[in-house]
């Protein structure tokens, strides 16, 4: 798995370049991993689970009021500090309070008065213990307006969505609650309208704890329901209960939770469920993603470094920017090393299926 790391984070590093240099390259698509659904299917506490830490503002109503882009960066812990930064609030370095990140990000979500909006909020954790992965987590669907809304809300919410997950590289996690008839998830309408053919698209069934008694998840967790195909498997997960979240539970202590849940109600299927199954997934799924899109990434890369070169030789005296072409130079360099060591002395082919 160590290889693969080194591919993401390279894509991780290049993602924030791009943002710094700001030099036409903006539309490289690299994979982000997406959450869709309806209003508090579970979208936050999925993200939480994954990243591993109760960053997100989670709880009934519209609670997500924008994008929040989370970048999880591994570290060397005895190289680096531990933390999080917050983009708006950079100049107060790393923190570990995460209470207080969570109350920022609330903070920055009422920026618009608490109206929706597409102005995406920026987070970086930093940690040995985290998967160097990019993930965004967005406002629910919501059929019905509440007073003071404007009308066009579900249109608006629908639109946001689909800006992220129409991203041909984007990995959509499909979150239902277990809860709801599976025939009526937004999020998966949503995933099969911008993945028709289910190549990049995760199931996610939340509440597993909630179910009426006497009905279960089996069917549609072993992949054998009538109702819905996921191509790339359902994933049952517990999350927090909103009495848990209140009790300050920790993602750690609910991972607990959920492997006893899973252990008493669906015994055979505890290995293929549950927050740690669905992070390596994500992770093999990632890889075998960034490999198909390496060719094109690089062909982008080219083109726009190209784009930039034609663009500094009009300016003149421009030391800064030279100084990040060459970064970025080098930066392609290695990628290219990277790629051709990869494709000749690897077994793996490029073409891999997922
Ligand atoms: P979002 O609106 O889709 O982001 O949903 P949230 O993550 O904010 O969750 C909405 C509510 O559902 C919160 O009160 C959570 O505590 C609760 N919730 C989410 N997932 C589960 C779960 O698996 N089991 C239980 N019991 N509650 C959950
Ligand atoms: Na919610
Ligand atoms: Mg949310």
């Amino acid at each position: 798995m160590d290889d693969n790391r080194e591919v993401i984070e390279l894509v991780n590093k290049l993602q924030s370049l791009f943002k710094s240099t700001g030099c036409g390259t903006q539309n490289i698509e690299l994979p982000q991993i997406v959450v869709v659904g309806a209003q508090s299917s579970g979208k936050s506490s999925v993200l939480d689970g994954l990243v591993g830490f109760s960053i997100l503002p989670r709880g009934s109503g519209t609670v997500t009021k924008c994008p929040i882009i989370v970048q999880l960066v591994t570290i060397n812990g005895d190289k680096e500090e531990e933390g999080i930064e917050l983009e708006d609030f950079l100049e107060d370095g790393r923190t570990q309070d995460y209470d207080d990140v969570r109350a920022k990000i609330a903070e920055l979500m009422e920026r618009e008065n608490g109206a929706i909006t597409d102005t995406p909020i920026i987070v970086r954790v930093y940690s040995p213990d985290v998967v160097t992965l990019t993930v965004v987590d967005l406002p629910g669907i919501k059929r019905i307006t509440s007073k003071g809304e404007p009308s066009d809300l579900e249109t608006l919410i629908f639109s946001l969505s689909r800006k992220y997950i129409n991203e041909k590289n984007a990995i959509i996690l499909a979150v239902s609650p277990a809860n709801y008839d599976i025939c009526n998830s937004d999020g998966l309408l949503l995933a099969k309208e911008a993945d028709p053919e289910g190549n990049r698209t995760i199931g996610v069934l939340t509440k597993l704890d909630l179910m009426d008694e006497g009905t279960n998840a089996r069917d549609l967790l072993t992949g054998v329901s009538q109702d819905v195909q996921v191509k790339l498997g359902m994933i049952g997960l517990v999350n927090r209960s909103q009495k848990d979240i209140d009790n300050n539970f920790s993602v750690e202590q609910q991972m607990e939770k959920e492997k006893s849940f899973l252990n008493n109600n669906y015994t055979d299927l505890v290995e293929r469920n549950g927050v740690p199954f669905l992070r390596k997934r994500l992770q093999e799924l990632l890889v075998q993603h960034i490999w198909k899109c390496l060719p094109d990434i690089l062909k982008k890369l080219e083109d726009s470094l190209e784009a930039c070169n034609n663009r500094l030789t009009q300016i003149p005296n421009v030391m800064t920017q030279k100084d990040q072409f060459a970064f970025v130079n080098r930066l392609i360099q290695r990628f290219e090393n990277h790629m051709r060591t990869e494709i000749e002395g690897s077994p793996r082919s490029p073409g891999c299926d997922h």
